[in-house]
């Protein structure tokens, strides 16, 4: 009989989840222009398909991001005090985490995730890797209200929201999503933010289209979700993966473009494309310093500390909620190897 309830529930949520794709799916494309949220790239094939970006020569972030946090492991353990809990914005990457946890002296680790199967999958690693660190992972979007789990709720709380996803945000809802990290983890927290700093066209440029097409099929898995998914019935031959950098609104684009005119349904909706007509899937913001510290200043933090690499191509921000911070420091990674 519970196992019976148990099924009932899941089979809700999914279909929950179902309803909320198809809904976003056809409110994106009868837009004008042409949408889908971002959100949607992540099922499994998807996130398999991220895993491999972050390993591409061309795509600079991970390696650069995870070279700073290892070369200024000290510095950064010292914004997480003793018998804290290390809250993760998303759960992605286990070999930051493990830096933290392992420079760190932290009680307990929280990784707030919508995907509860990953989420769960990463916290047995762990907790088999630092058995004396509680792991306890929360299902939930964290971009919403949630609750922290009562063990953590009366520890010190650190933040950690690594890999430059605050730039998939529009600026003013990356300054809300920190406001919300400050409820979440004040008083006097911190919180360690990962940021991809403008640059050079060319390299930003190769990054979002890399030679060997992987980028491209992460943009385009978002189709073969929706057929997957809704039974639509897109044609993956027909659509190309566009991404390009913005200089005037600091950001990567990334599209897909129909090479045809075409006409597609989905649930119902019939969907009609011009040959060039995009639909938009990606915004990824890239800040300077000083753009990215008037953002953070305005959601109610201070920078606490920055460190970058030696070629300024990312950084790593220590914020502190505005009542409790200290003078602001920026400093370069010595060279790592
Ligand atoms: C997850 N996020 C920070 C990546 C980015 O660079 O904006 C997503 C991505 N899209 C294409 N390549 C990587």
């Amino acid at each position: 009989m519970a196992a019976l309830a148990r099924k009932t529930r899941i089979s809700a949520s999914a279909a929950a989840a179902e309803d909320a794709l198809a809904a976003d799916v056809v409110a994106g494309l009868t837009a004008s222009p042409k949408r889908l949220p971002p959100k949607y790239f992540y099922d499994r094939a998807g996130s398999e398909l991220f895993e491999r970006i972050t390993a591409l020569p061309e795509y600079y972030p991970t390696r650069t991001e995870i070279g700073i946090l290892k070369s200024r492991a000290a510095e950064i353990a010292a914004f997480v005090p003793a018998g804290a809990a290390l809250v993760e914005f998303g759960a992605g990457s286990c070999t930051k985490t493990r830096i933290l946890l392992s420079a760190a002296k932290v009680a307990a680790y929280v990784p707030v995730d919508i995907s509860g199967e990953f989420l769960n999958a990463q916290a047995d690693v762990l907790r088999r890797e630092y058995p004396d660190i509680a792991m306890l992972p929360v299902a939930a979007d964290f971009t919403a209200p949630f609750d922290l789990p009562a063990e953590a709720a009366a520890m010190p709380r650190t933040g950690f929201f690594p890999g430059s996803t605050v730039g998939n945000f529009e600026p003013h809802e990356a300054a809300a999503f920190l406001r919300h990290a400050g409820r979440i983890l004040s008083p006097g927290a911190a919180l360690i933010v990962g940021v991809d700093l403008v640059k050079d066209t060319e390299l930003l440029n190769r990054a979002y289209n890399d030679a060997e097409g992987v980028t491209a099929q992460f943009n385009l898995n978002l189709l073969a979700r929706i057929n997957r998914e809704l039974g639509a019935r897109f044609d993956l031959s027909a659509f190309e993966h566009h991404a390009f950098f913005n200089r005037e609104r600091s950001r990567i684009e990334m599209h897909l473009a129909s090479l045809k005119r075409q006409r597609v349904s989905v649930c119902g909706a019939r969907i009609d494309f011009r040959a060039g007509e995009t639909i938009h899937t990606e915004n990824s913001y890239k800040y300077t310093l000083e753009s990215f510290g008037a953002l953070v200043r305005g959601a109610g933090w201070t920078t606490a500390a920055v460190w970058t690499d030696d070629e300024k191509l990312f950084s790593v921000h220590a914020l502190k909620l505005s009542d409790a911070a200290p003078g602001s420091r920026v400093k370069e990674a010595p060279p790592s190897g």
